[in-house]
């Protein structure tokens, strides 16, 4: 077991999780957010998406969030990029990554992308050129990775599958993703695994969501095998439009939380990424879904 010293936290709150809110958030509390992530030391965060406004009509105002930002040195902002122009449109807003979103199973790539798992790999292909020609760094989630909502189970030679596709066009980090949060920890050790044969560790990250309550024992299991970067959504927010029931991603609050607990260093504050979490949650008037944070907030408050 090699247990690292150093874990980073990728906020995907304000994409993954606000793309996934019925009601309407302002890009001013937007805004706010990604600017209390980074005060309370997050070194990346997935700020919004460049995809169709019709499709995710909650991240229409990536460019306004994207120019309202106050950026902090040392700081990392990316965006979702699913095509050609959505890179164009991103391109202006100036982020220092971006991610094409792929998925391991057919189903899944043509209910959320409208097209087969080869047709996303050409599109991503101009994108990954034109980002790095650019010098944005390019990462790529592989969606459904422990699971499918219209396929069930999902092989980790599926995973092996869609990592190798996105090697072979440049793709530079790729992320794990349980999309519905399905995964048990043996079923990620595997998808992992499989990436692993194509990726090396320090380009790869998790990206679990929580559904089933799976994510930090998910997230263990990846630790214990060396993985040390993450996705995580503050309060737990979040879902993916194309998976029905899905829930949101880990809280950062609590992989923070148990990371530090381990003796793991983040370089995050707990209390100011509570704070946080508080803040979106007050916006959104409904309890985080933090275990971590809740419990924190109630000793601090008695
Ligand atoms: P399409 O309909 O096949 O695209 O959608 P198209 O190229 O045929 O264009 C159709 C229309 O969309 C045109 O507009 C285009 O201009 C417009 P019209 O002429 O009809 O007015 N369009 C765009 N507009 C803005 N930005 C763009 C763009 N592209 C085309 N980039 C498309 C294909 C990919 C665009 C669509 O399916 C889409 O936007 N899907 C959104 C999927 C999404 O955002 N899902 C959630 C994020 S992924 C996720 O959450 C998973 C992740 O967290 C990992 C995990 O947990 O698994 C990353
Ligand atoms: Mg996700």
């Amino acid at each position: 077991m090699t247990l690292p010293t150093f874990v980073k936290i990728v906020d995907v709150g304000p994409r993954d999780g606000l793309q996934n809110e019925k009601q309407p958030v302002p890009a001013a509390i937007k805004i706010e957010l990604v600017q209390r992530l980074q005060q309370a030391g997050l070194k990346e965060i997935e700020v919004t998406s460049f995809v169709s406004p019709k499709w995710v009509p909650q991240m229409a105002d990536n460019a306004q969030v994207m120019a309202g930002i106050q950026r902090q040195a040392g700081v990392r902002y990316s965006v979702l990029t699913p095509n050609l122009q959505g890179f164009e449109a991103a391109l202006k807003s100036q982020p220092d990554e971006i991610v094409v979103f792929g998925a391991a199973t057919e189903a899944f790539s043509q209910r959320n992308i409208n097209c087969s798992v080869q047709e996303s790999m050409d599109r991503f292909a101009p994108v990954v050129a034109a980002a790095r020609a650019a010098g944005i760094m390019v990462r790529g989630a592989i969606s459904c990775a422990l699971g499918c909502p219209y396929e069930g189970d999902v092989a980790p030679a599926q995973v092996e599958r869609v990592a190798r596709l996105m090697k072979d066009i440049g793709v530079q980090h790729i992320g794990v993703a349980d999309t519905i949060g399905v995964g048990t920890p043996l079923k990620a050790q595997r998808a992992i695994e499989a990436a692993l044969k194509v990726y090396d560790l320090k380009d790869l990250s998790g990206h679990f969501h929580d559904t089933y309550g799976q994510a930090l024992a998910n997230t263990l299991v990846a630790l214990q095998m060396g993985v040390w970067q993450f996705d995580t959504s503050i309060a737990g927010l979040g879902g993916c439009p194309y998976a029905k029931g899905a829930t949101g991603n880990v809280a950062s609050e609590d992989v923070v939380y148990m990371l530090h607990g381990m003796g793991i260093d983040t370089g995050i504050d707990l209390d100011l990424l509570i704070d946080a979490g508080q803040f979106i949650s007050d916006f959104l008037q409904r309890p985080s879904l933090s275990r971590a944070g809740k419990a924190l907030l109630t000793r601090r408050n008695a």
